[in-house]
């Protein structure tokens, strides 16, 4: 079997509350346990940052479904690799919303205005910014 990870970035259609944000988690949740897909999802008002993993067949079919759902616009591929090991084994889907990230290491990422774009980061960049920032404020469950 083989596993692979995806990156992707997109845009909110709205600005979403907290219920609506629960609602594709808990989907995520119960549909990525049946699936063995694992990953986090972080997200701002504006943008959903996604990581997942798992067996090829499940992780294509998952963002094909992805990207048909009209709660977000322009999904973007940031990096599709084949991988040894999962980084977030035990996370059926973790999530952060970025205002509990760590405003000093935003900076690092952040662009020329000082706002952390997404949609320019290189795949390493998004790998990075997912291992390093936000799985340090990830909770693996929410309630
Ligand atoms: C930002 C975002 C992230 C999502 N993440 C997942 C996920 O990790 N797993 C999942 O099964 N569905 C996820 N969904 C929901 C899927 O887009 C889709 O609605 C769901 O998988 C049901 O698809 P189906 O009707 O084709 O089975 C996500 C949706 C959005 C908007």
């Amino acid at each position: 079997m083989q596993l692979v990870r995806l990156i992707y970035v997109s845009v909110m259609k709205m600005e979403y509350d907290k219920e609506e944000i629960k609602k594709i988690l808990r989907m995520a949740r119960s549909k990525n346990a049946r699936n063995n897909i694992t990953g986090l999802l972080c997200y701002d008002p504006k943008f959903f940052l996604q990581y997942i993993e798992g067996p090829r067949d499940a992780i294509n079919k998952l963002y094909a479904s992805i990207n048909r759902d009209e709660r977000h616009t322009d999904v973007t591929l940031l990096e599709y690799a084949e991988i040894e090991e999962r980084l977030f084994g035990n996370w059926s889907m973790g999530f952060t919303p970025s205002a509990e990230l760590d405003k000093s290491i935003l900076d690092e990422y952040a662009g020329d205005d000082g706002k952390v774009d997404p949609f320019s980061f290189s795949a390493k960049q998004a790998l990075s910014f997912l291992v390093e920032v936000v799985a340090l404020k990830t909770l693996p469950h929410d309630e």
